[in-house]
């Protein structure tokens, strides 16, 4: 399964690097992240999967063997062929994503960066580092400075994406506060099964429920959203000081994290200005013909019956970010929710357009074909 893409590049640096195919390694291979990665990239124009990477418990067995796998489409040939490695091993490689369990993720992200790899990394372990990008294309693409910051030997480095649910909510909320400043954000998220990796949440405790904590989530809903909407200044983010209240809850749906979300802001805005702002918010011109951009960045629905997670996620291949509900809030300005496929938006797609904006800026790909 290929994500949604438009393929049709023109200028010469990018023909230049379509020609080139970079190798590269998924560190946490066998995970729902990992599995992900792997149907994302199947057909890929530029990266082919060439190592995987999980833990002692995959190791020396060829990838299918290693693997729950709950992708819809087969595991792909080439990668089914493939001998899971463990991650001292040699690799051959240009860069590695990183969908790693965050218990290991410190450790072994900062060995292959160490090494003079890229690390596009998942998990949040670096989210918070100040040299470290924290990155949507569309939203923050001058943060990618930052990385002249980091002293990892021989050139590596490491960029991450954010929390998935930090994703459905900076998607939405970055329109409005570059048009009318946002001031405060009250969160409540339903997030879906697939977001607690694999096997995740024990069927006992989420059929026919609602689980009102997931671990750590809210501080990160808080926490991230300041340092992506925050500016560039002397090659450092000035975090934004917008005030944010989240809560967190994991609901029975596969994929798909639903947010509800009021907003106050700092300028004045009429239903129509809000509307106007989130059908118009386009992607920037370096991102939007990257082969993982959706055509559309953002949907806003009418219909009060959408978006939903089982019928909207994977709008644009499951790189767009749907709103829908938008109306006066009584207590805040207005109020809305916002739909994100976590595993691909919130995920490695998100993932997987970051590396495409690092290979079209020249981080990633300096070496010979
Ligand atoms: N699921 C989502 O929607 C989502 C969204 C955004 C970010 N994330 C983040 O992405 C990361 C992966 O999430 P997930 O949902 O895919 O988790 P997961 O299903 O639990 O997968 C974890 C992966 O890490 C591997 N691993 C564990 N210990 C290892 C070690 N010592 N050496 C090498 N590999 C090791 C596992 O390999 P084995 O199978 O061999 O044990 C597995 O491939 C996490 O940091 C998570 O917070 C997840």
């Amino acid at each position: 399964m290929m994500i949604d893409t438009k393929r049709d590049v023109n200028s010469t640096h990018e023909n230049w690097v379509m020609s080139k195919r970079y190798r590269m390694g998924i560190l946490g291979a066998t995970g729902v992240v990992g599995q992900k990665f792997i149907e994302l990239l199947d057909g890929h124009p530029w990266f082919e999967t060439a190592e995987l990477i999980a833990s002692d418990r995959s190791v020396g067995k060829l990838y299918p063997e290693a693997v729950t796998w709950m992708g819809t489409a087969p595991i792909p040939k080439a990668v089914s062929e493939t001998t899971v490695k463990r991650a001292a091993d040699p690799l051959q490689c240009d860069f590695v994503f990183s969908g790693l369990d965050s218990s290991v993720a410190t450790e072994l992200e900062s060995q292959f960066a160490s090494q003079g790899l890229p690390v596009i990394s998942n998990a949040k372990n670096f989210r918070s580092d100040p040299t470290v990008p924290l990155l949507i294309p569309e939203v923050n693409p001058d943060h990618l400075c930052l990385i002249q910051k980091q002293s990892w030997p021989n050139g590596g480095f490491i960029v991450t994406n954010p929390n998935c649910s930090t994703v459905g909510v900076v998607c939405s909320a970055k329109p409005l506060d570059d048009a009318f400043g946002v001031d405060a954000l009250q969160i409540t998220t339903m997030q879906a099964l697939s977001g607690a990796g694999y096997p995740g949440v024990s069927s006992l405790d989420i059929q026919g429920n609602v689980l009102p904590f997931i671990r750590g989530e809210e501080e990160k809903l808080e926490m991230e959203p300041l340092k992506l909407l925050g500016s560039v200044v002397d090659s450092e983010v000035q975090r934004s000081e917008i005030s944010i209240s989240a809560q967190c809850n994991r609901v029975p749906v596969v994929d798909g994290h639903l947010i509800s979300i009021s907003v106050q802001f700092r300028e004045k805005a009429s239903l129509e200005d809000v509307e106007g702002v989130f059908r118009n918010f386009n992607s920037p011109s370096d991102v939007i013909d990257l082969p993982s951009s959706p055509d559309q960045f953002l949907h806003l629905f009418d219909d009060p019956e959408c978006p939903q997670p089982a019928r909207h996620s994977l709008l644009g291949g499951g790189m767009t970010v749907s709103v829908g509900r938008l109306k006066a809030c009584g207590v805040l300005d207005y109020r809305f929710v916002s739909l994100v496929h976590n595993t691909i938006r919130g995920a490695a797609g998100g993932a997987i357009l970051n590396a495409e904006l690092l290979v079209s800026k020249g981080y990633i790909g300096n070496r010979d074909s």
